[in-house]
């Protein structure tokens, strides 16, 4: 009922709708009429009651909210089931569960908030309340668990393009998955996969975009380091339509990802790339050293050239 009102509400745009109109059209009483306006209106729709007039919806709601999403989705697969959360401690967290009981592929966590956001390498994440998307995304692809790193290339490539779609903020990707905006972070991706040996059951592809975060939002440590499309772009951007985007752009590249591989992907991420051609510092888990990226190979590694020759490096931190 709650969303037959908000119907109503959206086909009159922004004229007053009496709630005895309301009440008559959807069959239901007034007390009720009032009583979904108000949950509408702690759902984030700014609508203005009048006692004579009723309600006109004055601005849509700004949360990332199932029913919105849908409304604008264009994916088939991804988003098909969508789990919100006003804060959870991440989303990563609760779309493992959720592929453990069985979700269908393409099942879609966002929250406007995490607590405790999870970052590479067991940093964590800020994901302050309404200001970026927190978002994760179970994948179920029939490839060997030796190939499940590409996903993180595939979805930096999808990340990307949407992101440069929506704000033409002008970012890039740093290998494996960071994206890139005048130096600084702007998208982290963290892949995490439960498989058997020859079988993945499930990817979950969690993603934490920055996206209406202010600089002064930044707690220390990062003020250096991140940014935000909006600090970017120098504008406000819509996170809903960010969101649709990118999971339009996932599923672009996963369909053809599932049945003729990665080739096209590769090519995507090659020339989306800042690494490539870049003098930079790699910290590997056991070694550390310097030298030029020179090409990504097809398991989506990253070939230095350094003073001693080729090295070949598939996970670790690299510096430009
Ligand atoms: C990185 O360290 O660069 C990866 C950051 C990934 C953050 C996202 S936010 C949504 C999802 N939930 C998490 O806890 N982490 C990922």
């Amino acid at each position: 009922m709650r969303s037959a009102i908000l119907e109503v509400l959206k086909h009159n745009s922004g004229q007053y709708v009496s709630g005895e109109d309301i009440s008559h059209t959807l069959k239901v009483s007034r007390t009720a009429v009032w009583k979904h306006i108000r949950g509408l209106k702690e759902d984030g729709y700014d609508i203005e009651a009048h006692p004579r007039l009723g309600y006109a919806l004055r601005h849509n709601t700004d949360r990332l909210l199932p029913a919105e999403i849908k409304a604008q989705l264009t994916s088939r697969i991804l988003g098909r089931e969508i789990h919100y959360f006003s804060e959870t401690d991440s989303t990563n967290n609760e779309a493992k569960k959720l592929a453990a009981d069985g979700c269908p592929e393409g099942t879609v966590v966002v929250a406007e908030a995490q607590v405790s956001g999870r970052g590479r390498l067991a940093r964590g994440w800020f994901s302050p309340y309404g200001k970026g998307i927190w978002l994760s995304v179970v994948l179920r692809p029939p490839f060997s668990p030796m190939e499940a790193a590409k996903c993180t290339l595939m979805a930096a490539v999808a990340v990307n393009r949407a992101i440069n779609a929506v704000t033409g903020a002008g970012c890039g990707i740093k290998w494996p998955n960071d994206i890139l905006c005048n130096g600084r972070k702007v998208v982290g991706i963290l892949t995490e996969m439960s498989a058997e040996m020859d079988a993945i059951n499930h990817i979950i592809i969690g993603m934490g975009i920055n996206v209406n975060i202010e600089p002064f939002d930044f707690p220390a440590e990062l003020a250096a380091t991140a940014t935000s499309l909006a600090i970017a772009s120098g504008h406000q951007v819509s996170r809903l339509k960010l969101l649709t985007t990118i999971l339009a752009e996932l599923e672009n590249v996963y369909i053809p990802v599932k049945t003729s591989g990665f080739g096209s992907v590769l090519e995507d991420w090659k020339s989306q790339s800042i690494t490539l051609g870049q003098l930079v510092d790699v910290r590997g888990f056991d070694r550390s050293f310097t030298g030029v990226a020179i090409n990504i190979d097809v398991d989506g590694a990253l070939l230095i050239e350094t003073a001693q020759g080729l090295e070949r490096v598939l996970a670790g931190d690299v510096s430009i």
